[in-house]
């Protein structure tokens, strides 16, 4: 052998020797800072563990297990989109409560003279109490609700007419036909009509 050759040699023993004593690193190269702890490394999932190092208890890396591959998400089958089942009852929308209209005696024929204008006071067909007036002219006799047509106070007899007292609306007293704002209309027209001494409005 001669003086290269036992250079390679003895080369090839020193690194043989310095890999066995400094074995090449496979823990993660984070700290184990926790009990539980885990982190992949180099396709393994660590976890932290108690340990002895010279004689102390430390944390450590445990040796790891190595990661299974995932399995493709094409596998999964999609989420079915629920549609209403045709047997569902639709939703139904309350009916609207209608009462019919009916008569009302309000006052005595002799209680409206011709040329007057009169205001009653009597249940409507909703059993609430409300105010009309009868007009007669040229014995004519007209009947009006006096609800104001602009936000619904109830108007009054006063003396330029009738008079609503919030916002100071005014009407005919022989008709309700509007004369001043800020309403927009005439006062609302009941039907009218007078048997035996009798005066009915129909509301
Ligand atoms: S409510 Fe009558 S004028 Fe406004």
């Amino acid at each position: 052998m001669n003086e290269i050759s036992r250079r390679i040699l003895s080369l090839g023993i020193i690194s043989a020797l310095v890999s066995m004593a400094i074995p090449a690193s496979a823990a993660p190269v984070i700290k184990c800072r926790f009990l539980g702890q885990r982190t992949t490394f180099k396709g393994k999932l660590y976890t932290c563990i108690k340990g002895k190092n010279k004689g102390k208890t430390i944390l450590m890396w445990d040796s790891g297990k190595p990661i299974p591959a995932t399995s493709p998400i094409a596998s999964q089958s999609p989420t079915p989109i629920s549609t209403p089942s045709p047997s569902s009852s639709p939703t139904i929308s309350p009916e609207p409560v209608i009462v019919k209209k009916i008569d009302i005696p309000i006052a005595k024929s002799s209680d409206v003279p011709n040329n007057s204008t009169k205001s009653f006071t009597a249940k409507n067909r909703n059993g609430i109490d409300a105010t009309y007036f009868l007009a007669r002219n040229s014995e004519v006799l007209i009947a009006m609700d006096a609800t104001c047509p602009h936000q619904g106070c109830t108007v009054a007899i006063a003396t330029e007419g009738l008079l609503c007292p919030c916002h100071s609306a005014l009407f005919d007293p022989k008709n309700g036909a509007l004369l001043r704002g800020p309403a927009s209309y005439s006062l609302n027209r009941l039907a009218v009509r007078e048997a035996d001494g009798l005066i009915y409005i129909t509301d």
